[in-house]
């Protein structure tokens, strides 16, 4: 069954938005050409426009939204993607954006102890999970728990992403420049070589941005909004292709002779999220309302910490325990699991199970004839593999509540069994990836080869969550910082 992406994912920043119906009729060419075009400013588009610009490249990021910051199936081991191959791309990523699971400055963990923290810990503990520093121990991923680890910007001390850290960087270097309220829909290529891209401005005027000889675009869109670019710019399942063409978007697509037929769209992967409600009836534990912090009147000794020294509550996250394991499913496949937990209302605490790295359902998006994504198929769910793994898992869990004298299920979710927990109860996880996907050979299942170029063409790359083959253990953000990092690279190393 379908139903719209943007109903599903409405708070991703890589929300779809239709494309308009309006006719492209006179698109002026801006006066600049560039060497590097960088399409969408999210996570790695920030990264990969630094990279660029410190190359010595003339760098422009395009942004369709406005400013967000103050200051504005796969193979595994392939060829220069192993990990001693990313390691200087992580080691970059991590002098710049750190984790830390001591996001308050001054090194103090607020509402912890007791609280969810001491009665997660206490219940996994008594199970044979062990306490590891998430940080420290990455690898530790079975019967772990730990303290929520963030990202901080080096040197503030401030909880931030790459959006904040590299596009301070970027801002301080001459080759760098940047435009909000810019929405691309199409590269403009001819045959492989691409030459620049189509803009419509905010006023709802389109423009062409070019390239310079040799230059190269860069998609950076996220999962959905660089498919579409894609399939706009003639490039995907032939029949994604045809509905564009066939369309109410006023997109110019290339004529059929110059359509480059590639998976778009057709191998996503997401983790998907079973929330468990669990009752306390714990005096250790206090409901604390992390949303309250965000009220227009909210409480000045928090606001004051946190101003003043980046310390307090608000330096921290919702979540108070995170914690991993493995298990296996129907097929003997092993898939990892992540448990994030947070307080819900008074005496209710959330579970929120994660279904991640070794999962096998994989979702396939299609555009309509007026440009909204839509899912042909979701991607949650939809192998008995998958499904068996994580009730596995939740009866597990459903054992460790049943001995425990302070913790229990809701009266409604210990009614149900596991299996219609799972398959009532999960959503999207927000961590899509895979809609361009790497790959050594144009053999049918990539869309981009191992420099990230978009086969069949010469200087078209695509460095976000898209090409990524796989989901992470934990959350997503921080590989994708990191492949970007790797992908830029590979890029500049690149000659068109
Ligand atoms: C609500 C939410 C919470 C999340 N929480 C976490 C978390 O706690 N930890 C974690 O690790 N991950 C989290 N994620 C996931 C993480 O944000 C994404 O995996 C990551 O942002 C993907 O990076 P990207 O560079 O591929 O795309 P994005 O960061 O989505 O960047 C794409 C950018 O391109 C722009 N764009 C799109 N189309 C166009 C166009 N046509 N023209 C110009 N610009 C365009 C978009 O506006 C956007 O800025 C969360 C995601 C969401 C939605
Ligand atoms: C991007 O452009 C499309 C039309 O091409 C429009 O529907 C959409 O709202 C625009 N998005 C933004 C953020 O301007
Ligand atoms: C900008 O690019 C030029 C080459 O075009 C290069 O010499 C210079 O070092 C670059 N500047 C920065 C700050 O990276
Ligand atoms: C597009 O239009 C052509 C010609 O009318 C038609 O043959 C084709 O089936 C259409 N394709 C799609 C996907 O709508
Ligand atoms: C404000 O926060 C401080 C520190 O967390 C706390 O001690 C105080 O009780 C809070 N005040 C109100 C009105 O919630
Ligand atoms: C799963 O693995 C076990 C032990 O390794 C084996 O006995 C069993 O046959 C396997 N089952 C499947 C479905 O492959
Ligand atoms: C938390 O605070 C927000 C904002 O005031 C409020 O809307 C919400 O109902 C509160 N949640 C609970 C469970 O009290
Ligand atoms: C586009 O069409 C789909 C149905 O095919 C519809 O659900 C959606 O609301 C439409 N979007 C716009 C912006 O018209
Ligand atoms: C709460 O405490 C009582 C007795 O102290 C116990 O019987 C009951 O099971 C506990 N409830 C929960 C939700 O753990
Ligand atoms: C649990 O299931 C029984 C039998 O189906 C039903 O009568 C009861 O109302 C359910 N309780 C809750 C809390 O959902």
């Amino acid at each position: 069954m379908r139903s719209t992406l943007f109903r599903l994912a409405s708070a991703s920043a890589a929300a779809v938005a239709s494309v308009s119906a309006a006719l492209v009729t006179s698109a002026e060419s801006s006066a600049t050409s560039y060497d590097a075009i960088i399409v969408g400013a999210g996570v790695a588009g920030n990264v990969v426009a630094e990279r660029l610009a410190a190359s010595g490249a003339k760098t422009l990021l395009l942004e369709r939204g406005p400013a967000s910051t103050a200051k504005s199936g796969g193979k595994h081991f392939m060829t220069g993607w192993t990990y001693d191959d990313i390691k200087n791309a992580y080691e970059r990523v991590e002098s710049l954006n750190p984790g830390t699971t001591t996001p308050s400055g001054n090194g103090e963990r607020y509402d912890y102890e007791p609280g969810a923290f001491g009665l997660f810990s206490s219940l996994l503990g008594s199970e044979g999970w062990s306490h590891v520093d998430a940080i420290e121990q990455p690898n530790e991923k079975h019967l772990a728990y730990s303290y929520p680890p963030q990202n901080v910007a080096a040197g503030e001390g401030i909880r931030a992403g790459p959006p904040h850290v590299y596009f301070s960087l970027a801002l301080e270097n001459e080759n760098f420049s940047h435009q909000l309220n810019a929405n691309v829909t199409r590269v403009i290529r001819n045959g492989g070589l691409v030459s620049g891209v189509e803009v419509e401005n905010e006023d709802g005027s389109y423009s062409t941005i070019g390239l310079n000889e040799g230059g190269k675009v860069i998609l950076t869109a996220g999962v959905f909004g660089t498919s579409r670019l894609l399939f706009n710019s003639g490039i995907g399942p032939i029949d994604q292709i045809e509905t564009v063409a066939n369309g109410t978007t006023g997109i110019t697509v290339p004529a059929r002779k110059d359509w480059i037929e590639l998976p778009v769209g057709e191998r996503i992967k997401d983790h998907p999220i079973v929330t468990l409600l669990v009752d306390t009836n714990s005096s250790d534990f206090t409901f604390f309302n992390n949303s309250a912090l965000y009220l227009d009147t909210p409480n000045a000794t928090n606001v004051d910490l946190y101003n003043n020294e980046a310390s307090g509550v608000i330096a921290q996250s919702q979540q108070r325990i995170l914690a991993w394991t493995s298990t296996t499913g129907s097929d003997n496949i092993t898939r990892h699991i992540q448990l994030t937990i947070a307080g819900q209302q008074d005496a209710q605490l959330s579970v929120k199970v994660y279904l991640t790295h070794g999962l096998t359902s994989t979702g396939r998006i299609a555009v309509e004839s007026n440009g909204t994504l839509s899912w042909a198929q979701e991607p949650w769910y939809n192998t008995e593999g998958d499904i068996s793994a994580a009730v596995n898992f939740i009866d597990e869990f459903r054992g460790y509540l049943e001995k425990s004298d302070t913790l229990q299920l809701v009266p409604e979710q210990r009614n149900q069994s596991s299996r219609d927990l799972v398959l009532g109860g999960y959503g999207t996880g927000l961590h899509f990836a895979g809609s361009a996907v790497i790959g050594e050979d144009n053999d049918g299942r990539s869309v981009v080869d191992l420099d990230t170029k978009v086969w069949g063409t010469q200087n078209l790359f695509v460095a976000d969550a898209s090409f990524h083959a796989d989901v992470p253990t934990g959350n997503i953000q921080a590989q994708v910082a990191i492949m970007a990092e790797h992908a830029a690279t590979k890029i500049i190393g690149c000659k068109v």
